[in-house]
């Protein structure tokens, strides 16, 4: 993705934009945090604890009592996407939908598409997911029929034949009819129609994949300097030497001969040095 489409695409949610300075409990640092088992670090950022520069802004997440879980700080309903682990390495998150149908607070399934819901964030639900779909407002057949109602609606599920990639729409299984409002919720398990009567809450709360947007610039060489932080900040990439913010200098085009083989131990003097001068 270029650095433009990204940056497209993080601007709508600028307007949650916090001012770096004010967030409590943070002392400017981008060092790495934890929220239970998760570690929390670019381009990932911690509410309250991280100043919203260590990440991008979409990426902000709240840990909640401090412990976990950790939820996606910036979704229209707070506490609605549950983040449970996430890959650096293969730039991935698994989340889960955390929520209830409209009036009925007792009943899990969403009253919206997944999909719609995260349409402003810069992440992908993973063609890999299998589309769990609820459907009411219409007759349910026996074999779809979930035991429980949601605010009064008959509730009927199934896992789609089609993978998550292969897009909306579709036809329903045979004996379901078209006209029935329905919602699609991402999951990672398929599962037989037999046990989804009991199961449907589980599959939400185990989640469902994201691939996250490619990182920008070269964090994990930033992270090799002896104080290097990565920060998202101006919509670019920033290296900069701990939390007074002065920039690293760039150890790709270094002003004296490097040499050879050795330029991990120069990026790590370099930013020493650069911290003890200042
Ligand atoms: C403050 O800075 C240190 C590293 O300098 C870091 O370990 C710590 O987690 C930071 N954050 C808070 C909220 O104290
Ligand atoms: C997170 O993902 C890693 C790698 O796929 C896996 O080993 C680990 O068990 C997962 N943790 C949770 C809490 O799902
Ligand atoms: C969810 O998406 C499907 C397929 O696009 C659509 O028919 C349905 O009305 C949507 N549901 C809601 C609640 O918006
Ligand atoms: C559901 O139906 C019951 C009985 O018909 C009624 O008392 C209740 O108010 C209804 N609840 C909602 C949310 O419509
Ligand atoms: C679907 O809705 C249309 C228009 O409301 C109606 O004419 C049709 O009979 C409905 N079909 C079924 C199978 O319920
Ligand atoms: C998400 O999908 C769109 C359209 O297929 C693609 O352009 C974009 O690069 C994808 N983003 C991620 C994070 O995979
Ligand atoms: C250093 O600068 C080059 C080009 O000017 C850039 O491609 C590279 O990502 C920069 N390295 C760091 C660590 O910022």
């Amino acid at each position: 993705m270029s650095m433009l489409s990204l940056q497209l695409l993080l601007l709508p949610l600028a307007s949650f934009l916090r001012t770096a300075a004010s967030s409590t409990g943070s002392n400017g640092s981008c060092a790495p945090e934890s929220c239970g088992d998760l570690t929390i670090r670019y381009p990932f950022s911690l509410a309250g604890v991280q100043p919203l520069y260590c990440g991008y802004p979409p990426l902000d997440l709240t840990c909640e009592a401090g412990t976990g879980p950790a939820y996606l700080s910036n979704t229209f309903r707070e506490h609605l996407f549950r983040v449970d682990n996430i890959s650096y390495a293969d730039n991935s998150m698994v989340a889960a939908v955390q929520t209830a149908f409209a009036g009925d607070t007792g009943c899990p399934v969403p009253d919206f598409n997944v999909t719609a819901s995260l349409a402003l964030f810069p992440f992908n639900i993973s063609a890999t997911n299998k589309r769990l779909v609820f459907f009411y407002n219409c007759a349910v057949p026996a074999e779809f029929l979930l035991r429980r109602k949601c605010a009064n609606h008959t509730m009927g599920a199934y896992i789609s034949k089609r993978s998550w990639g292969a897009g909306e729409g579709g036809t329903p299984p045979q004996g379901v009819s078209t006209n029935c409002s329905s919602v699609s919720v991402p999951v990672r398990r398929g599962m037989e129609p037999a046990q989804l009567h009991y199961d449907y809450v589980r599959l939400i709360r185990d989640g469902f994949l994201l691939k996250l947007p490619p990182v920008l610039g070269d964090c994990d060489r930033c992270r090799q300097m002896s104080c290097g932080e990565c920060r998202f900040d101006q919509f670019s990439f920033k290296c900069v030497c701990g939390p007074d913010g002065k920039l690293c200098p760039n150890s790709t085009q270094p002003s004296s001969p490097t040499p050879p083989g050795n330029s991990r131990s120069f990026s790590f003097l370099t930013c020493t040095d650069y911290s003890q001068n200042q």
